[in-house]
This record gives structure tokens, sequence and C-alpha cells, in this order.
């Protein structure tokens, strides 16, 4: 699969094989390549937190009720500090949500060259995940994503983009 194919092939999977866990290579793989990410002056303000434990779970599952999370394998949160994360001085914007968001997108396209299926989630009551991961308060979330192996038979939705007419300009 060249890296076009990756592209196009990854997919937000909402059904997981609950027999079937991620195997620790291609876990470590996956995170390594979340570690890789560019961030603003390498600052690298981001904790990937990985939460297999069913109680754990459980905790989180109010933050986002639905049985596809609460079934999943693994759930991957990605998770920074601001006071971490690299600031513009002419107008003080923070680049932490960029360096979180870089690293979720290097994580989920790693997770689908492995066959990894993820699903990128920030609908999530942050209160409550906050509370279930008993974060310091200077620590943000701005997603998690389940990962596992898809349900057989779960089939992804068709890729449903803009044409690049209606999206890109040439000057
Ligand atoms: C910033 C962001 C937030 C998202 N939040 C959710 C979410 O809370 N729940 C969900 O089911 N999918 C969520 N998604 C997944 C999108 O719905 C999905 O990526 C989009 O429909 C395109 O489908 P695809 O990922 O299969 O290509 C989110 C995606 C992004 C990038």
């Amino acid at each position: 699969m060249d890296f076009y194919d990756l592209v196009a092939r990854r997919s937000s999977i909402r059904s997981f094989d609950t027999q079937k866990t991620v195997p620790e290579p291609v876990l470590q793989r996956i995170l390594n390549a979340g570690r890789m990410a560019p961030s603003a002056k390498n600052l690298q303000p981001w904790r990937f937190i990985v939460v297999r434990t069913a109680s754990i779970k459980e905790k989180i599952y109010p933050a986002y009720p639905r049985d596809w999370i609460r079934n999943a394998p693994i759930l991957l949160i990605v998770a920074g500090r601001r006071d971490q994360a690299w600031v513009r001085s002419k107008d003080g914007y923070n680049s932490l949500e960029t360096d979180l968001t870089i690293a979720m997108d290097h994580l989920i396209l790693a997770a689908a060259w492995e066959g990894v299926g993820s699903c990128w989630i920030a609908a999530f009551d942050p209160t409550i995940l906050h509370e279930a991961l008993q974060l310091e308060a200077s620590e943000e979330i701005f997603a998690f994503t389940p990962l596992g192996y898809a349900a057989p038979g779960s089939e992804p939705m068709p890729k449903n983009r803009k044409a690049l007419e209606e999206i890109v300009e040439f000057l």
C-alpha cells in the first residue's frame, strides 16, 4: 500500500472485533508514529494515554456513551499541556491544539497502515473524560480514538469528499 492508498483507505471504524487484541509491537509502532509528529519549536507538548483496563473504560464511557467505544480493545487519548506548547509572540497564539491534532493524525494513519481501525472522537464530555483519567487541571484533551480490528462484516462508509475543483484555487 503506498501513501496515497493509505490516505484513501483510512476510514473511521465504529464497530470492533471484541475477540481480537492489538499486538504489543503493532501498538508500539503506532505510538511511535505519533512520537515522530512535528510540533511547533519541537516542544512535543503531548502525552499519549493507552487505556486497556476495563474499569477505566467504564469510567470513560459516560463521556461518550457508545457501545462501540466500550467494546474497543484500546482507547488512545491524546492529551497535552498548554503551558508546554509554543506561543507566537506577535499575538499570543498557542500551538497546543495544532500540535495535538498533528500527533493524532499520525497515530490514526499509522493505525490504518497496520490494519487497525480508529475513529477520531471530539464530541465527548471533557469534564467526565478528564475526571475518568484523573488528569491534572493543566492537562487538556482534544481527541481520543478507539483502536482495534474492525468487526467482521463491518464495511467502512464510502468516502464522501468535496471535489478538488471545489476546494483548490490556482492563482
Ligand atoms: C476533529 C474531528 C472530530 C471528530 N469527532 C467525531 C466524533 O465525536 N464522533 C464520531 O463518531 N466521529 C468523529 N469524527 C470522525 C468524522 O466523522 C469522520 O472522520 C468523517 O465523517 C470522515 O469519515 P472518514 O473518517 O471515514 O473518512 C471526527 C473527526 C474529526 C477530524
